[in-house]
């Protein structure tokens, strides 16, 4: 493991102003959601967005995570202004600069937990054996080199999503962006979840953005976001050194 890194840069990898997000669920009809975000996340800070069902979390962590554009409103991601980058450029991006992970773990069921964690790096066009390498390093990182063989439906919820934590750091992302990541977990395993993330903050200066329906993990980042009805209606600080 590397030395502890200076956690936060004090620069912005992520900056969303202004942004709005609407749905076109048939003509006329529009439905807006998120009503003029305005976050900025710096490097190496790791951050929280908690907010009731249907506030639109999922929504802006979407954005964030450039899977879906704004509707207007600017976002400048670690330098570049997503709104004039294309598409191609984006899937780039997302593959190099982010690493995703669901509640539902969204690992390939008839594959290994190997295979899964080596994917986004055939992707990316990584060679076979630095794959295989890497994908074991990870593995190992998260506890799971005794069941790197199994498949998904071999392994209990926590093991999946130490897999796909793995996963997502295959290709070495600046930025892990987690949508309730320990949502399906008992709270012994989304302990364990959490303390993954908190390594990966405080020894890899990884930048992470959290969303959790659980106050008390909330309360560990380092600043928590609230989310209301598609608005930032409240920021604070944790308990988490910055
Ligand atoms: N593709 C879509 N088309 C239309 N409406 C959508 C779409 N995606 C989300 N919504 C609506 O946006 C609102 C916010 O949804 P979102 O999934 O962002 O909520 P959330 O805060 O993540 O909720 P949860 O905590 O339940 O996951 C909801 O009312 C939802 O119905
Ligand atoms: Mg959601």
């Amino acid at each position: 493991m590397k030395p502890a890194v200076q956690s936060s840069s004090g620069r912005n990898i992520i900056e969303l102003k202004g942004i709005i997000k609407r749905f076109y669920i048939g003509q006329p009809n529009e439905l807006e959601i998120l009503h003029g975000i305005d976050l900025s996340v710096k490097e190496g800070e790791f951050v929280s967005i908690v907010g009731a069902s249907g506030s639109g979390k999922t929504t802006l962590m979407n954005i964030i995570g450039v899977l879906d554009r704004p509707t207007e409103g600017e976002y400048i991601l670690d330098g570049v202004d997503v709104a004039k980058a294309k598409d191609r450029e984006l899937s780039g991006i997302r593959n190099q600069k982010i690493g995703f992970v669901f509640q539902t773990y969204n690992l390939i069921s008839r594959t290994s937990a190997l295979r899964n964690v080596e994917l986004p790096m055939m992707y990316a066009g990584v060679g076979k054996k630095e794959r295989q390498e890497r994908a074991k390093h990870y593995l190992e990182m998260v506890g799971m080199q005794d069941r790197m063989t199994h498949k998904p439906d071999e392994l209990s919820g926590g093991q999946k999503q130490r897999v796909s934590i793995a996963r997502a750091m295959t290709n070495n992302p600046s930025i892990i962006l987690a949508d309730e990541p320990t949502g399906a977990l008992d709270s012994k395993t989304g302990r364990r979840i959490m303390d993954i993330f908190h390594r990966l903050n405080q020894e890899e200066g990884k930048t992470i953005v959290l969303i959790t329906h659980s106050n008390e993990l909330a309360e560990e980042t380092q600043r928590i976001v609230t989310l209301k009805d598609g608005e930032i209606i409240g920021e604070r600080k944790g308990s988490a050194v910055c």
